[in-house]
């Protein structure tokens, strides 16, 4: 069984229908004082395999917290064989701790996740893998990639150059080109002089070419918008982006397609404007190979 919590309702749906199974939706709403009532809308029998999908995103607190709710009702339900899928995990982004007595925040919601008794916990491109190793139970970190290079297959004419937009979001561009059989690189801060620092493609030249950016997250959009006016001082003919996650922080895309973007995309982990990418099949395939 599927339970959709309020911030997945619409991803866990069409999970549900990938795999023929039961959707269970829960119930929300909000008190006059801003807490929050929960009710799982069916009985569930306690032999069942049940998955629960949940992004954590904004409102990252109220989201984990409707997590929690959820699991812990299904624990007095006795059920014992709990999945999250979890495709944007909330608080993943502090993994460590850069200042003394900082939260470690992506460790801090580990501990409460786990501590819920649940099996296994699946994610979709985590901030960093090694997230993976703050739990004690199996994590599974699924790539996007494969899912927004068909995408991306399905709707350009040509192939494009496959760009990351710094040297940590090399690998993402990397698996895309590799699936469609095409170049890409990532963009690097060279300093030609002490006063002078340039940011240019590593390897390859975009002048003439189509180019797809692809990050992980576009949160305020302002490493995308650099990267575009790089792209198009370098003489890019077209730059069409790409992220997993949507975070997209106040007038992000407004900021991105002002700068030139053709067209700004994203997964359905999070829901915007931009989340047209759908990850259900990517999830259900996984789900279906435990
Ligand atoms: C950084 O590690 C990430 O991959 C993204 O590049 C970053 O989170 C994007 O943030 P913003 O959209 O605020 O520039």
């Amino acid at each position: 069984m599927i339970i959709g919590g309020s911030a997945s309702q619409a991803l866990a749906a069409q999970v549900a229908t990938e795999l023929d199974d039961k959707l269970c939706n829960v119930e929300t709403k909000k008190f006059p004082d801003g807490e929050r009532y929960l009710r799982i809308k069916e009985e569930i029998p306690e032999d069942e395999k049940v998955c629960v999908i949940q992004s954590t995103g904004y409102p990252q607190d109220e989201n984990m917290m409707e997590l929690f709710f959820i699991l812990d009702t299904l624990k007095d339900m006795n059920i014992k064989d709990i999945t999250v899928v979890s495709p944007y995990l909330g608080y993943s982004r502090q993994e460590r701790r850069f200042k003394e007595t900082e939260c470690i925040s992506a460790k801090a919601t580990a501990t409460l996740i786990q501590s819920m008794g649940i099996k296994r916990l699946i994610s979709i491109n985590l901030h960093e893998e090694s997230i993976c190793d703050l739990y004690d139970i199996p994590v599974d970190n699924l790539s996007a990639m494969p899912a927004i290079a068909q995408h991306i297959k399905e709707t350009f004419n040509e192939k494009p150059v496959i760009l990351a937009p710094d040297k940590g979001a090399q690998n993402f561009a990397k698996e895309i080109a590799t699936i469609l059989d095409t170049d890409y690189d990532y963009l690097e801060k060279v300093r030609l002089s002490p006063e002078v620092v340039e940011t240019k493609t590593k390897n390859i030249s975009v002048e003439d070419k189509q180019v797809v950016i692809i990050d992980d997250i576009i949160s305020t959009g302002g490493t995308i918008v650099n990267a575009i006016n790089i792209l198009k001082e370098q003489g890019a003919v077209s730059v069409d982006v790409f992220c997993v996650h949507p975070v997209l922080v106040n007038d992000a895309v407004i900021k991105i397609s002002a700068a030139g973007a053709r067209s700004v995309q994203g997964t359905n982990t999070l829901k915007s404007e931009v989340s047209n990418i759908s990850l259900a099949q990517t999830i259900a395939n996984h789900l279906k190979s435990l």
